[in-house]
């Protein structure tokens, strides 16, 4: 069972499919909007923060998963960011500037999530033993739990994560 749920592909894919989720429910009138920000904001943060820290460094040393891919990924976690802050710093939810820095939100992790699966993920699918993706997936869950346990999605620290990148 270890294996199988640690595996750091799935765990990753899990994480993406919980953005989307997330996603709706900025969308939505009717729900929480202001909170599924505060939620979205601090996985996005500790989902990036983690793969870098955890995952990328370790796929880098794979001759068949392409380094400049890797490289191309932390580009757009900080392009992802930025456009967080952007709508973070917005004072009213929900507003026409608010809807207008969500869209722009979702354009680019939409695309960073989909690039990275087709890219990175497929790679490591393809290259890495089951056992080190399970090894590489626990060291991903304990980096993304230190991370949430910061409050890493509040305004001033997203600041801070990409003023370091
Ligand atoms: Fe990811
Ligand atoms: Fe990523």
């Amino acid at each position: 069972m270890a294996q199988q749920s640690q595996d750091v592909v799935e765990l990753i894919l899990d994480d993406h499919r919980r953005m989307e989720e997330l996603f709706r429910r900025m969308r939505s009138v009717e729900d929480d909007r202001a909170g599924a920000l505060r939620e979205f904001s601090a996985l996005l943060i500790a989902h990036g923060e983690a793969e870098e820290d955890a995952v990328y460094p370790a796929l880098k040393r794979y001759k068949h998963i392409d380094d400049e891919e890797v490289e191309h990924g932390s580009e757009e976690h900080t392009e992802g960011n930025e456009a967080l802050l952007a709508l973070l710093e917005v004072k009213e939810v929900g507003s026409d500037e608010w809807d207008e820095k969500l869209e722009e939100l979702v354009e680019a992790v939409t695309h960073h999530l989909d690039e990275e699966e087709r890219t990175i993920l497929n790679g490591a699918r393809e290259n890495v033993a089951d056992d080190r993706r399970a090894e590489l997936g626990a060291a991903f869950l304990r980096a993304r739990e230190e991370y949430l346990k910061d409050d890493c999605g509040s305004v001033e620290n997203v600041r801070k994560v990409i003023e370091k990148a």
